[in-house]
């Protein structure tokens, strides 16, 4: 049985490789195609810079759950390279904040070299996990998170952090991998867990 620690890092490991090689074959549907088979309009994703979206990693269009409006604050949970809080910092525009946490600096360092690229200035990057979220209590309108939820090991824990940081009425906008009823002991052995 692995510890925390060791199951952490290899999360880590998975995602520096998604980063760093994002042409490398992943063992998951990414990049700038995948996207658009998600439901993102093919021409918001066109319209970002190819570094932006060569890292996308997500598994659902969270900012396609609900208007996300001009003013808002926003904190993307696992932001990975940026793709969605840099769409969510269009969106809420210079009167809106968004602030993307993910625990792979290479996808800090990545998503933060992004924002420049898209020209975006009111989104922050910041190294952490998602059960210590750098937002006050009630502070923030909109959570998103993409594919990150399964990757967490104390998923109640880290959902009693979204509701800390959001303001009544808040939202909170995920997109997720769930493991149907249908699905066998068998089919999970074989498709691997996520993090391997
Ligand atoms: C499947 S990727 C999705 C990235 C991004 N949301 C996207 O749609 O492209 C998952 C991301 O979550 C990050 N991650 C995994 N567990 C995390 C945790 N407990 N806290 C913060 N980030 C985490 C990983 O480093 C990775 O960048």
């Amino acid at each position: 049985m692995e510890n925390v620690n060791e199951i952490k890092d290899k999360i880590r490991q998975r995602f520096v490789k998604v980063a760093i090689d994002p042409t490398a074959p992943q063992r998951h549907p990414s990049g700038p195609a995948s996207a658009k088979k998600l439901g993102y309009e093919p021409a918001e994703i066109d319209a970002l810079p190819a570094v932006v979206t060569e890292s996308f990693a997500g598994v659902g269009n969270p900012l396609g759950l609900h208007e996300v409006r001009p003013g808002e604050t926003v904190v993307d949970i696992g932001c990975g390279a940026g793709v969605d809080s840099i769409i969510a910092a269009r969106k809420v525009g210079p009167c809106g904040r968004v602030i993307g946490v993910d625990m792979t600096p290479e996808m800090v360092k990545k998503a933060t070299d992004n924002a420049v690229a898209a020209g975006v200035a009111n989104v922050e990057f910041h190294q952490g996990e998602a059960d210590r979220l750098p937002a006050g209590d009630g502070t923030v309108d909109v959570v998103i998170s993409n594919g990150v939820f399964n990757l967490c090991l104390d998923k109640p824990e880290v959902l009693a952090e979204v509701f800390r940081v959001l303001r009544s009425g808040g939202r909170l906008q995920m997109a997720d991998i769930l493991l149907g009823e249908a699905v066998t002991d068998e089919q999970v052995e074989k498709k691997g867990a996520w993090s391997d």
